[in-house]
Protein backbone atom coordinates (compact mmCIF):
# COMPACT_ATOMS: atom_id res chain seq x y z
CA UNK A 1 0.00 0.00 0.00
CA UNK A 2 0.93 2.98 -0.50
CA UNK A 3 -0.10 6.85 0.64
CA UNK A 4 0.17 10.10 -1.29
CA UNK A 5 -0.56 13.49 0.80
CA UNK A 6 -1.44 16.37 -1.42
CA UNK A 7 -2.62 19.54 0.10
CA UNK A 8 -5.80 19.97 -1.68
CA UNK A 9 -8.70 17.92 -2.89
CA UNK A 10 -8.68 19.66 -6.03
CA UNK A 11 -5.33 17.86 -6.28
CA UNK A 12 -6.30 14.41 -4.68
CA UNK A 13 -9.13 14.44 -7.54
CA UNK A 14 -6.63 15.00 -10.18
CA UNK A 15 -4.56 12.50 -9.18
CA UNK A 16 -7.11 10.16 -8.31
CA UNK A 17 -8.10 10.86 -12.10
CA UNK A 18 -4.72 10.38 -13.79
CA UNK A 19 -4.11 7.07 -12.56
CA UNK A 20 -7.80 6.18 -13.90
CA UNK A 21 -6.67 7.95 -17.27
CA UNK A 22 -3.28 6.08 -17.77
CA UNK A 23 -5.34 2.73 -17.50
CA UNK A 24 -8.04 3.78 -19.98
CA UNK A 25 -5.25 4.87 -22.54
CA UNK A 26 -3.38 1.91 -21.99
CA UNK A 27 -6.71 -0.69 -22.43
CA UNK A 28 -9.32 1.46 -24.12
CA UNK A 29 -11.64 -1.44 -23.12
CA UNK A 30 -10.97 -1.43 -19.12
CA UNK A 31 -13.06 -2.40 -16.77
CA UNK A 32 -13.38 0.20 -13.69
CA UNK A 33 -15.00 -0.11 -10.16
CA UNK A 34 -16.96 2.58 -9.09
CA UNK A 35 -17.37 4.54 -5.95
CA UNK A 36 -20.55 6.39 -5.18
CA UNK A 37 -20.18 9.03 -2.19
CA UNK A 38 -18.73 12.22 -2.33
CA UNK A 39 -14.93 11.52 -2.37
CA UNK A 40 -14.94 10.19 -5.64
CA UNK A 41 -16.89 13.08 -7.40
CA UNK A 42 -13.70 15.37 -8.15
CA UNK A 43 -11.84 12.65 -9.59
CA UNK A 44 -14.53 12.04 -11.34
CA UNK A 45 -15.12 15.93 -12.99
CA UNK A 46 -11.19 16.11 -13.24
CA UNK A 47 -11.94 12.82 -15.67
CA UNK A 48 -14.88 14.35 -17.35
CA UNK A 49 -12.03 17.78 -18.01
CA UNK A 50 -10.08 15.34 -19.81
CA UNK A 51 -12.46 13.86 -22.04
CA UNK A 52 -13.97 17.31 -23.07
CA UNK A 53 -10.58 18.92 -23.37
CA UNK A 54 -8.34 16.10 -24.34
CA UNK A 55 -10.28 13.58 -26.13
CA UNK A 56 -9.67 11.10 -23.31
CA UNK A 57 -12.32 8.05 -24.75
CA UNK A 58 -14.15 6.16 -22.55
CA UNK A 59 -16.73 5.19 -24.99
CA UNK A 60 -15.07 1.73 -24.72
CA UNK A 61 -14.80 1.45 -21.17
CA UNK A 62 -16.96 -0.91 -18.75
CA UNK A 63 -17.81 -0.70 -15.25
CA UNK A 64 -18.84 -1.91 -11.77
CA UNK A 65 -20.34 -0.10 -8.96
CA UNK A 66 -19.37 -1.10 -5.47
CA UNK A 67 -22.85 -1.32 -4.00
CA UNK A 68 -26.42 -0.52 -4.19
CA UNK A 69 -29.12 0.40 -1.58
CA UNK A 70 -31.95 -2.41 -1.20
CA UNK A 71 -35.04 -1.46 -2.04
CA UNK A 72 -35.04 1.29 -3.97
CA UNK A 73 -36.14 1.52 -7.61
CA UNK A 74 -32.86 2.43 -9.75
CA UNK A 75 -34.75 5.20 -11.29
CA UNK A 76 -34.91 6.82 -7.53
CA UNK A 77 -32.69 9.82 -7.75
CA UNK A 78 -30.87 8.41 -4.89
CA UNK A 79 -30.64 5.22 -6.03
CA UNK A 80 -26.52 4.40 -6.25
CA UNK A 81 -27.45 3.42 -10.48
CA UNK A 82 -29.26 6.95 -10.79
CA UNK A 83 -25.72 8.48 -8.85
CA UNK A 84 -23.53 6.55 -11.16
CA UNK A 85 -25.98 7.91 -14.44
CA UNK A 86 -25.37 11.07 -12.97
CA UNK A 87 -21.68 11.46 -11.84
CA UNK A 88 -19.99 8.59 -14.13
CA UNK A 89 -21.39 7.51 -17.28
CA UNK A 90 -22.91 10.27 -18.50
CA UNK A 91 -20.13 13.04 -18.09
CA UNK A 92 -17.42 10.83 -18.98
CA UNK A 93 -19.39 9.84 -22.32
CA UNK A 94 -19.51 6.11 -21.70
CA UNK A 95 -22.02 3.80 -23.35
CA UNK A 96 -25.48 3.94 -21.98
CA UNK A 97 -25.53 0.82 -19.46
CA UNK A 98 -22.00 0.52 -19.44
CA UNK A 99 -21.74 0.52 -15.77
CA UNK A 100 -23.63 -2.05 -13.96
CA UNK A 101 -24.52 -1.76 -10.60
CA UNK A 102 -26.04 -4.64 -7.67
CA UNK A 103 -29.75 -5.25 -8.30
CA UNK A 104 -30.65 -3.57 -4.98
CA UNK A 105 -34.60 -4.07 -5.92
CA UNK A 106 -34.07 -7.64 -6.76
CA UNK A 107 -37.09 -9.99 -5.45
CA UNK A 108 -34.33 -12.50 -4.72
CA UNK A 109 -30.88 -10.62 -3.45
CA UNK A 110 -29.18 -13.49 -2.67
CA UNK A 111 -29.33 -14.43 -6.01
CA UNK A 112 -29.30 -10.68 -7.25
CA UNK A 113 -25.26 -10.61 -5.31
CA UNK A 114 -24.13 -14.50 -6.55
CA UNK A 115 -24.69 -13.37 -10.37
CA UNK A 116 -22.69 -10.04 -9.62
CA UNK A 117 -19.81 -11.69 -7.67
CA UNK A 118 -20.00 -14.03 -10.81
CA UNK A 119 -20.52 -11.14 -13.58
CA UNK A 120 -16.91 -9.15 -11.56
CA UNK A 121 -15.44 -12.83 -11.59
CA UNK A 122 -15.56 -13.48 -15.12
CA UNK A 123 -14.84 -9.80 -16.65
CA UNK A 124 -12.30 -9.14 -13.56
CA UNK A 125 -11.80 -4.66 -12.48
CA UNK A 126 -8.48 -3.22 -13.77
CA UNK A 127 -8.63 -0.26 -11.52
CA UNK A 128 -11.31 -0.02 -8.36
CA UNK A 129 -11.87 3.65 -7.07
CA UNK A 130 -12.88 3.41 -3.01
CA UNK A 131 -13.63 5.72 -0.90
CA UNK A 132 -13.36 4.93 2.76
CA UNK A 133 -16.21 5.85 5.47
CA UNK A 134 -15.69 7.28 8.84
CA UNK A 135 -15.56 4.36 10.25
CA UNK A 136 -13.41 2.27 8.26
CA UNK A 137 -15.45 0.61 6.10
CA UNK A 138 -15.16 0.18 1.99
CA UNK A 139 -18.09 -0.63 0.00
CA UNK A 140 -20.21 -1.15 2.51
CA UNK A 141 -18.48 -3.84 4.39
CA UNK A 142 -18.69 -2.30 7.78
CA UNK A 143 -16.53 -3.12 10.77
CA UNK A 144 -16.76 -6.88 11.38
CA UNK A 145 -16.84 -8.20 7.94
CA UNK A 146 -14.19 -10.72 7.25
CA UNK A 147 -11.33 -10.29 4.66
CA UNK A 148 -13.08 -13.35 2.64
CA UNK A 149 -16.66 -11.72 2.02
CA UNK A 150 -17.97 -11.56 -1.70
CA UNK A 151 -21.16 -9.68 -2.60
CA UNK A 152 -23.57 -9.90 -0.18
CA UNK A 153 -26.33 -7.95 1.13
CA UNK A 154 -25.75 -5.92 4.53
CA UNK A 155 -27.00 -4.16 7.43
CA UNK A 156 -25.87 -1.04 7.17
CA UNK A 157 -24.50 0.67 10.40
CA UNK A 158 -26.33 3.81 12.56
CA UNK A 159 -23.00 5.67 11.86
CA UNK A 160 -23.49 4.95 7.66
CA UNK A 161 -26.83 5.29 7.75
CA UNK A 162 -26.38 8.91 9.72
CA UNK A 163 -23.28 9.59 7.33
CA UNK A 164 -25.50 9.24 4.34
CA UNK A 165 -28.50 10.99 5.97
CA UNK A 166 -27.79 13.96 3.94
CA UNK A 167 -28.60 12.68 0.83
CA UNK A 168 -32.22 11.89 2.11
CA UNK A 169 -35.35 13.80 2.88
CA UNK A 170 -35.23 12.38 6.56
CA UNK A 171 -32.84 9.87 8.37
CA UNK A 172 -35.43 7.48 8.71
CA UNK A 173 -35.47 7.13 4.67
CA UNK A 174 -32.15 6.04 4.59
CA UNK A 175 -32.46 2.05 3.52
CA UNK A 176 -31.03 -0.25 5.78
CA UNK A 177 -29.42 -2.75 3.71
CA UNK A 178 -27.34 -2.68 1.01
CA UNK A 179 -26.06 -5.31 -1.60
CA UNK A 180 -22.32 -4.78 -1.86
CA UNK A 181 -18.99 -6.31 -3.21
CA UNK A 182 -17.02 -7.28 -0.66
CA UNK A 183 -13.55 -7.07 0.88
CA UNK A 184 -12.63 -10.47 -1.04
CA UNK A 185 -14.15 -9.24 -4.43
CA UNK A 186 -12.48 -5.97 -3.93
CA UNK A 187 -9.14 -7.16 -3.38
CA UNK A 188 -9.35 -9.11 -6.81
CA UNK A 189 -9.11 -5.51 -8.70
CA UNK A 190 -5.53 -4.98 -10.30
CA UNK A 191 -5.27 -1.93 -9.19
CA UNK A 192 -6.81 -0.02 -6.37
CA UNK A 193 -7.10 4.01 -5.33
CA UNK A 194 -9.03 5.07 -3.08
CA UNK A 195 -9.29 8.71 -2.07
CA UNK A 196 -9.81 10.08 0.94
CA UNK A 197 -10.93 13.63 2.47
CA UNK A 198 -11.42 15.93 5.22
CA UNK A 199 -10.78 15.32 9.29
CA UNK A 200 -13.74 13.11 9.65
CA UNK A 201 -11.65 10.43 7.48
CA UNK A 202 -8.21 11.04 9.20
CA UNK A 203 -8.65 8.28 11.95
CA UNK A 204 -10.14 5.75 9.23
CA UNK A 205 -7.27 6.33 7.55
CA UNK A 206 -4.81 5.76 10.10
CA UNK A 207 -5.96 2.60 11.14
CA UNK A 208 -6.13 1.28 7.30
CA UNK A 209 -2.80 2.59 6.94
CA UNK A 210 -1.07 1.72 10.41
CA UNK A 211 -2.98 -0.53 12.11
CA UNK A 212 -3.01 -3.91 12.01
CA UNK A 213 -4.74 -5.58 9.02
CA UNK A 214 -7.86 -6.48 11.10
CA UNK A 215 -12.11 -6.64 10.08
CA UNK A 216 -11.98 -3.87 12.68
CA UNK A 217 -11.06 -1.91 9.93
CA UNK A 218 -12.07 -3.50 6.32
CA UNK A 219 -10.06 -0.89 4.72
CA UNK A 220 -6.92 -2.30 6.49
CA UNK A 221 -7.38 -5.22 3.77
CA UNK A 222 -5.66 -3.04 1.22
CA UNK A 223 -2.22 -3.22 3.04
CA UNK A 224 -2.23 -7.19 1.89
CA UNK A 225 -3.23 -5.98 -2.19
CA UNK A 226 -0.03 -5.84 -4.68
CA UNK A 227 -0.91 -2.30 -6.29
CA UNK A 228 -3.16 0.08 -3.99
CA UNK A 229 -2.71 3.39 -3.72
CA UNK A 230 -4.30 5.96 -0.84
CA UNK A 231 -4.61 9.37 -2.29
CA UNK A 232 -5.35 11.47 0.63
CA UNK A 233 -5.37 15.43 1.57
CA UNK A 234 -3.75 16.94 3.96
CA UNK A 235 -6.54 16.68 6.99
CA UNK A 236 -7.47 12.67 6.33
CA UNK A 237 -3.49 12.35 6.47
CA UNK A 238 -3.25 14.05 10.19
CA UNK A 239 -2.96 11.29 11.86
CA UNK A 240 -0.80 9.14 10.39
CA UNK A 241 2.61 9.51 11.82
CA UNK A 242 5.42 11.67 9.51
CA UNK A 243 7.89 8.75 9.64
CA UNK A 244 5.59 6.29 8.20
CA UNK A 245 7.68 4.84 5.16
CA UNK A 246 4.35 4.02 3.64
CA UNK A 247 3.54 7.83 2.71
CA UNK A 248 5.02 9.90 0.01
CA UNK A 249 3.89 13.70 1.24
CA UNK A 250 3.55 16.41 -1.48
CA UNK A 251 5.55 14.34 -4.31
CA UNK A 252 5.33 15.84 -7.52
CA UNK A 253 2.43 13.14 -8.42
CA UNK A 254 0.76 15.49 -10.93
CA UNK A 255 4.52 15.59 -12.93
CA UNK A 256 5.11 11.86 -12.75
CA UNK A 257 2.61 10.82 -15.52
C1 LIG B 1 -19.82 4.27 -1.90
C2 LIG B 1 -19.23 3.42 -0.88
C3 LIG B 1 -18.82 3.93 0.45
C4 LIG B 1 -18.26 5.35 0.43
C5 LIG B 1 -17.94 5.80 1.85
C6 LIG B 1 -17.43 7.23 1.88
O1 LIG B 1 -20.09 3.51 -3.08
O2 LIG B 1 -19.10 2.26 -1.11
O3 LIG B 1 -17.86 3.06 0.99
O4 LIG B 1 -17.11 5.38 -0.37
O5 LIG B 1 -19.07 5.70 2.64
O6 LIG B 1 -18.46 8.09 1.49
P1 LIG B 1 -18.16 9.61 1.16
O7 LIG B 1 -17.20 9.62 0.04
O8 LIG B 1 -19.49 10.20 0.77
O9 LIG B 1 -17.58 10.22 2.40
Amino acid sequence: MRVVVLPTSAEVGEAAAAEIAAVVTERPDAVLGLATGDSPLGAYAALGRRVERDGLDLSRARGFALDEYVGLDPSDPQSYNAVIDRTVTTPLRMRAGAVRVPAGAAADLDAAADAYERAIEESGVDIQILGIGANGHIGFNEPGSAFTTRTRVVALSERTRLDNARFFATPSDVPTHALTQGLATIMRARRIVLVALGERKAEAVRAAVEGRPSAACPASVLQDHPDALLVVDEAAASRIAVSSSAVNRFPRLLARR
